[in-house]
């Protein structure tokens, strides 16, 4: 337990200089550590394992393995972000994974929101071993641990970290972030050159949109949740709600209700918006949205987003409503 205290000599990280030193150290600790061998990592795109990704790019370049697991749940322009700024910008080793169709089809028919989430750690597991095993002279786990994964022991990486490799596949770990509190995680993300949108992103959850497309997911029900959910976000960046609300997402359930469009009736699905403020995501308070700001976001989603004629503002704080539907 000892090496997972953070030294009480550690100086808050703050700036950019800051930053910057802790970087410059990180890349001399992670080269004598690593030497030439070589680093596997899932990278989801969130914050941590992007930073990480980030600092070992720094240190030891395509000795770093990435590997971006597309389970079909994430976020619009999520994967396509992550292929942009590690591929494209960063020139990372990057294994992109289209295990779309493997997720969604082991899902389908599933509607207890636990078996969801379990189905869904596995599965990614899965497809991650699969990957490991199809590269050579592995010897070390990259992972994006902070220290409030390590001081909280439910800390919510618990739910989709990568702990359950096989024996032949425990591969040493590098954990460069395991003294850090999220905010300096950030701090040291955009020394690092991280865009603004990967650093200081609202918490996703593990199983992402699959906790959002309520009961057993479908298809056109994911593509709604995606499509609201990207409409919510731009209007609340354009808005500049972005930094002020801690979560905000929609949810769509698995009923339908009838409607009107250009004089015909409609039976289609609702879209719940939520948006809380909290500090420790154990207690949670309702966000006040402007109420223009929501007309115009249900006027977009119901002209926009297929098969939905309905939009709800969810007024729940926590308790008694969890942050989450699922
Ligand atoms: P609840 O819904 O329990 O959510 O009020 C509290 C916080 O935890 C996130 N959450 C999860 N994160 N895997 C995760 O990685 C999960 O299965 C999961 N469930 C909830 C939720 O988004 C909120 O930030």
């Amino acid at each position: 337990m000892e090496n997972n205290k953070r030294p009480e000599s550690m100086a808050r990280i703050t700036t950019k200089e800051k930053a910057d030193s802790f970087i410059a150290e990180q890349i001399k600790q992670l080269k004598k550590q690593v030497g030439s061998k070589k680093v596997l990592l899932a990278l989801s795109g969130g914050v941590d394992s992007s930073v990480v990704a980030a600092l070992l790019i720094k240190a030891i370049g395509k000795q770093l393995v990435c590997v971006h697991v597309n389970h079909g749940l994430l976020r619009k322009g999520e994967p396509e972000q992550v292929v942009e700024v590690f591929r494209n910008q960063m020139n990372a080793n990057l294994v992109y994974v289209d295990a779309v169709d493997r997720f969604l089809n082991k899902l389908e028919n599933v509607s207890d929101p636990e078996k969801k989430r379990k189905i869904i750690g596995a599965e990614f597991i899965r497809v991650f071993e699969e990957e490991a095993r199809k590269q050579d002279g592995i010897e070390f786990l990259a992972q994006g641990t902070i220290y409030p994964d390590i001081i909280e022991s439910v800390g919510v990486k618990a739910h989709h970290n990568v702990g359950g490799l096989p024996d032949d596949l425990k591969f040493e770990l590098v954990e460069p972030l395991k003294f850090l509190y999220k905010d300096e995680v950030r701090v040291v993300g955009s020394a690092l050159g991280l865009p603004d949108g990967m650093v200081y992103r609202q918490p996703f959850p593990g199983p992402g949109l699959g906790v959002r497309c309520l009961g057993a997911i479908t298809r056109d029900r994911l593509e709604a949740v995606r499509e609201s959910d990207a409409i919510l976000r731009e209007e609340f960046a354009k808005h500049g709600l972005e930094g002020k609300v801690w979560q905000y997402f929609t949810a769509v359930p698995d009923f339908k209700s009838v409607g009107v469009k250009d004089g015909a009736r409609t039976f289609a699905y609702p879209v719940i918006i939520r948006a809380v403020n909290t500090t420790d995501a154990m207690t949670a308070a309702i966000e006040e949205i402007p109420y223009e700001l929501l007309k115009h976001i249900t006027k977009r989603i119901t002209a926009e987003v297929k098969g939905v004629n309905r939009v709800l503002y969810d007024l729940t704080p926590k308790p008694s409503g969890t942050i989450e539907w699922e």
